[in-house]
């Protein structure tokens, strides 16, 4: 099989290198990919994301079996139900399933519905009514942009102070444009947060191993949210009987409710989550794979990943297993000032010191003239590996990530611990 996957970040060089596993697939392309990629033997076109027109003809005209699509932008816009049209198979949701994702106030409601427990919430569009709101509930509180933001688009205040001022950028100065037209103020959960993704067919579910994403920038869990700085799978402190609640509180609600509001979805349905001491709640849903959780989860995935999503698509049964042992680490070496301004161009060093056990995941690289890699994005890269236990993923990992460690670059010194 020729498989197309849609994407460039990490999470994409994750889901090819696995789909290279596999001796189902004669050639794996990625639009646009990236040079890392190119290296591994992944053919990128140039063509981003966006055009639907070009890719089409082009998986039709490299006899492409299947597309996998990584990113929420172009499932929003309909890429599968575009591809579908041309008579392309692509895994992931159309357009109508994948507003689980694109819109936090349509999320809200199907929870309500469905009654999968998540936080308390209000939706506002005006300024003054949402003001009023928040000086009645007071802080700690969590406003939350409607739309697709980047993973920016939340913000915990936890006085009232920061809450008026994610009011004021949100509905007054537009600051995420028309995703930020509409605000979700929701309760503020204390708990343990995980990550769960499972591959959906309409109504059946078949759910990966538990990961856990570091979201914010700094040690500690300080600083602002970002897209992820670290993962790893899967997580001790996330007991059996947690991951069940999940399962049938959560992702059977959730895919039986799709159904049933005919926004049948096919694809990975991903739950963020939080442990409280009332269950397991819902923090937000996400239409695709998780990026950086992918990186660490689909590494221990023991079944042939072309042929699952091909029985996906094919409306048969997949086989989905997972090592029983061992944990997956993973950490991220982003750019000095990320997730606000940071610069370009700075030369990656220490690749080719890496011992032969880490993988890297490239997000934001590309290579110069002498065949060295430099930065062109926010998170520049994943190192991760699989050891025995956390202790040695850590130790081990920690070392590698010295060898990389410049001026230009910073990752966190707690990845793999619980915040
Ligand atoms: P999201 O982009 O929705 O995943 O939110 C980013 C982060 O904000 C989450 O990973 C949580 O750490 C935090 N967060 C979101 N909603 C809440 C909430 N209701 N209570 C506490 N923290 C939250
Ligand atoms: N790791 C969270 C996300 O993919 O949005």
């Amino acid at each position: 099989m020729n498989i197309l996957v849609i994407g460039r970040g990490g999470r994409e060089h994750a889901i090819c290198k696995k789909l290279l596993e596999s001796n189902k697939v004669a050639q794996v392309f990625c639009a646009p990919g990236s040079d890392a990629l190119v290296k591994e033997g992944i053919i990128c076109p140039n063509i981003n994301e966006m055009d639907f027109e070009k890719l089409i003809n082009f998986a039709k005209e490299n006899r492409i079996a299947f597309v996998i699509i990584g990113p929420e932008v172009p499932l929003l816009e309909g890429m599968v139900d575009a591809f579908s049209a041309a008579g392309i198979k692509a895994f992931g949701p159309t357009k109508r399933a994948a507003l689980i994702e694109g819109s936090k106030d349509f999320a809200k409601q199907f929870m309500q519905k469905y009654q999968i427990p998540t936080a308390s919430s209000k939706t506002f569009t005006d300024y003054e009514h949402a003001q009023n709101y928040v000086n009645q509930v007071g802080a700690p509180i969590v406003i939350k942009a409607d739309g697709l933001a980047d993973g920016k688009g939340v913000v915990v205040a936890m006085t009232l102070a920061e809450a008026t001022l994610a009011l004021k950028e949100m509905l007054l100065e537009n600051k995420f444009e028309k995703a930020s037209e509409k605000v979700v103020i929701e309760e503020f959960l204390v708990g343990e947060e995980f990550s769960l993704m499972a591959f959906v067919n309409g109504k059946k579910i078949y759910p990966m191993e538990v990961a856990k994403d570091h979201k914010r920038a700094y040690d500690g869990a300080k600083g602002p949210n970002t897209g992820g700085m670290g993962a790893y799978s899967p997580v001790p402190q996330i007991s059996e009987a947690l991951v069940d609640e999940a399962i049938q509180n959560v992702l059977v609600k959730a895919a039986n409710g799709l159904f049933q509001e005919n926004r049948a979805f096919r694809g990975v349905l991903y739950a963020g989550l939080m442990a409280t001491s009332s269950g397991v709640k819902v923090i937000e849903f996400n239409a695709r794979f998780g990026d950086p959780e992918t990186q660490v989860v689909l590494p221990r995935l023991t079944s042939d990943f072309a042929e699952l999503i091909q029985a996906l698509l094919d409306d048969e049964e997949p086989v989905v297993t997972f090592k029983e042992t061992g944990v997956n680490l993973g950490i991220v070496l982003a750019s000095k000032g990320y997730p606000a301004f940071y610069e370009k161009n700075h030369l990656v060093t220490g690749l080719t010191e890496l011992s032969a056990e880490v993988t890297v995941y490239h997000a934001g690289t590309y290579l110069n003239e002498a065949g060295e890699f430099i930065s062109n994005g926010g998170r520049v890269l994943l190192l991760t590996l699989e050891a025995k236990d956390m202790t040695d993923a850590r130790q081990q990992l920690y070392k590698e990530m010295e060898k990389l460690d410049t001026p230009s670059f910073f990752y966190r010194i707690d990845i793999g611990g619980e915040e």
